[in-house]
């Protein structure tokens, strides 16, 4: 099994202290920092662009997991990347298998790990041209926009079956906690974003350990 990663999600963070709770989130051991973006447009809500990112690249060694949640990604994409971003991923409901093609062969040489995302209402056989292109596929356990959602646990037998066709990493984004955790690792998931679960916690450290622990049980 693949060792579990977690992607604390910044949405949830206290944005008037960002770079405390970065470097935080950085002792309390986070593999990641998971970034969310979002436009207003695909999700009904607004957060942050390149230029706070600019920022964060400054205060932290982590990489940084930027989860594009806009219409028309490739518009900005290269603003994300001179910004700092290690992982970036756009979502099959706002790019077509051709454009992302032809533009993430030219970037593999950057070192950059490209993701696809799915929303939980997209079936699973949208995002079967990309998984030859992509490192890593983050599922949607929530529909985007918000953090502090519930888990959809209608999520689990599609990860399962990508598990069985898909052999990098699998990130599972919305509604993480140390019991949506255990399901989603057993099904396959190697990537924890959370948001809520941990920056609502009064210790990081203490969050982070528990979501770690929970996925090695057996359940
Ligand atoms: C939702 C975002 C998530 C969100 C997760 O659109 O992509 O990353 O912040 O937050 P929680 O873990 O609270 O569901
Ligand atoms: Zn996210």
């Amino acid at each position: 099994m693949k060792d579990i990663r977690i992607a604390p999600s910044l949405l949830s963070a206290d944005f008037s202290c960002l770079g405390e709770e970065i470097r935080k989130i950085e002792l309390a051991g986070a593999d990641m920092v998971h970034i969310d973006v979002m436009d207003g447009q695909f999700v009904p809500n607004i957060s942050i662009g390149p230029v706070v990112i600019k920022d964060i690249r400054k205060v932290t060694k982590l990489p940084l997991d930027v989860h594009l949640m806009i219409q028309k990604p490739l518009r900005y994409v290269d603003n994300f990347i001179q910004a700092g971003s290690d992982m970036i991923t756009m979502h099959v409901e706002t790019i077509s298998e051709r454009l992302y093609k032809r533009y993430v062969s030219d970037l593999k040489l950057q070192n950059i790990k490209f993701g696809i995302s799915l929303n939980p209402d997209t079936p699973l056989k949208k995002i079967i041209p990309f998984l030859s292109m992509v490192d890593f596929v983050l599922v949607m356990s929530v529909n985007p926009g918000f953090s502090g959602q519930k888990f959809v646990p209608q999520v689990l037998p599609k990860i399962r079956r990508l598990r069985d066709i898909f052999k990098g990493d699998i990130a599972v984004d919305g509604g993480i906690n140390h019991n949506t955790a255990k399901s989603v690792v057993k099904a396959g998931a190697n990537i924890l974003a959370a948001g809520s679960y941990i920056f609502n916690s009064a210790d990081y450290k203490e969050a982070i350990g528990r979501l770690r622990e929970c996925s090695k049980k057996d359940v």
